[in-house]
């Protein structure tokens, strides 16, 4: 579903040249979870990140589902990053002054719905997550734990094949963050969503079906 080919990224400035990812070669079945280890700094965002099409590889190829990602023009990119990715970070990124039923909304705003709709399917993603009695709340009225399950609500509205989970109990106490791993486990297992999730976490990674381990921008497992 998703094949990275000697794939490579360097970020320059005026002064300095970093090899943030050198040659990674991976290829993620549907329906796997596969997670992410590997020291700061070794490259795990910047491969998240190429993956979401939030950035671009230096050289190498990204093809998903049979297609090269670097044929697409910005707008086909933004469709398909809509359509078929969902988000989630260790800072949970949720906009603070809308409640968190709006929050979950968001993606579906760039579909076609109406707001009915809309409202409808981030209630039903909010009751998936066990949030039902926080729809009107503001992110400043949850706990860290709730606000993550907040972005998981709103990463799985539009029903994405992909998702992309970056240190997301990172922020989170052991207890909140078994909580975030069972529902990501769970959506794996019901959905046959697709989970890259990067964690520093040994134990959570052995929950998964598959542990890649990069150091200095290389795959070394
Ligand atoms: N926008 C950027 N410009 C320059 N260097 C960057 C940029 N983003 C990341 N880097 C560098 O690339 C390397 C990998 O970063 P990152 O992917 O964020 O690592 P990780 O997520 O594993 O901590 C680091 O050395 C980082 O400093
Ligand atoms: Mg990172």
């Amino acid at each position: 579903m998703i094949q990275l080919q000697n794939l490579n990224k360097v970020y320059r400035t005026s002064t300095i040249e970093t090899t943030a990812l050198n040659d990674i070669n991976l290829s993620i079945d549907k329906g796997e979870f596969l997670s992410i280890m590997g020291p700061s700094g070794c490259g795990k965002s910047t491969l998240l990140n190429i993956m979401g099409l939030l950035d671009e590889p230096s050289s190498g190829k990204l093809v998903i589902n049979g297609q090269q990602i670097s044929d697409y023009n910005s707008k086909a990119m933004a469709k398909y990053r809509n359509q078929h990715l969902g988000f989630i970070f260790q800072s949970f990124h949720l906009i603070p002054d809308l409640s968190v039923v709006d929050n979950v909304e968001l993606p579906l705003i760039y579909r076609k719905m109406s707001a009915a709709q809309r409202k409808t399917l981030a209630k039903s993603a909010l009751e998936s997550v066990g949030l039902s009695n926080r729809v009107d709340h503001y992110p400043n009225q949850l706990s860290g734990g709730q606000k993550q399950r907040v972005a998981i609500a709103r990463a799985i509205v539009g029903e994405p094949s992909i998702i992309l989970a970056d240190e997301p109990t990172g922020n989170l106490d052991s207890v909140m963050g078994n909580e975030v791993m069972e529902i990501l486990l769970r959506l794996n297992k019901e959905k046959q969503t697709t989970i890259v999730m990067v964690t520093h976490d040994e134990n959570m990674a052995n929950m998964t079906h598959r542990l890649v381990r990069l150091y200095d921008g290389s795959q070394v497992q």
